[in-house]
């Protein structure tokens, strides 16, 4: 009984570790790049796949290397006639997506 005992307490306190850990790495990407990789994650990885590889949409793991970021602005902004949705995101959102995709080269 007292070694299941003990066995139940390090377990719950592996979890809170980890569980700790994971918080603390949030905490620390909140730099501008890292604002942009979150906003794709959820706006735009589920047609541009969600290691920028493509889907629906075409892979945009080169696309600093084809558009400079106000190129990709432009684009958020507008969408195009063959699929890209226009104002999927805006205003700040928008500003750092297309920063964090201008330096995909
Ligand atoms: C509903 C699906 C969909 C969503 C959501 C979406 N896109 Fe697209 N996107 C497309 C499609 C389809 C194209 C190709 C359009 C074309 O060829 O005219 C495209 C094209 C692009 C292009 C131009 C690629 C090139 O090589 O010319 C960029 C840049 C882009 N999307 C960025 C984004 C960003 C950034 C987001 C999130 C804010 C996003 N897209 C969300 C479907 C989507």
């Amino acid at each position: 009984m007292k070694k299941k005992l003990a066995t139940f307490f390090i377990g719950t306190s592996l979890v809170i570790g980890l569980a700790a850990c994971g918080g603390g790495d949030d905490g620390g990407k909140d730099t501008a790049s890292a604002g942009g990789e979150k906003i794709y994650d959820q706006k735009c990885s589920s047609c541009h796949g969600g290691d920028l590889k493509g889907g629906m949409g075409p892979a945009l793991d080169k696309i600093g290397a084809k558009y400079s970021k106000d190129e990709i602005l432009g684009i958020i902004e507008k969408g195009t006639s063959g699929g890209m949705p226009a104002n999927v995101v805006k205003g700040d959102d928008a500003d750092q997506v297309a920063e964090w995709l201008a330096e995909k080269k």
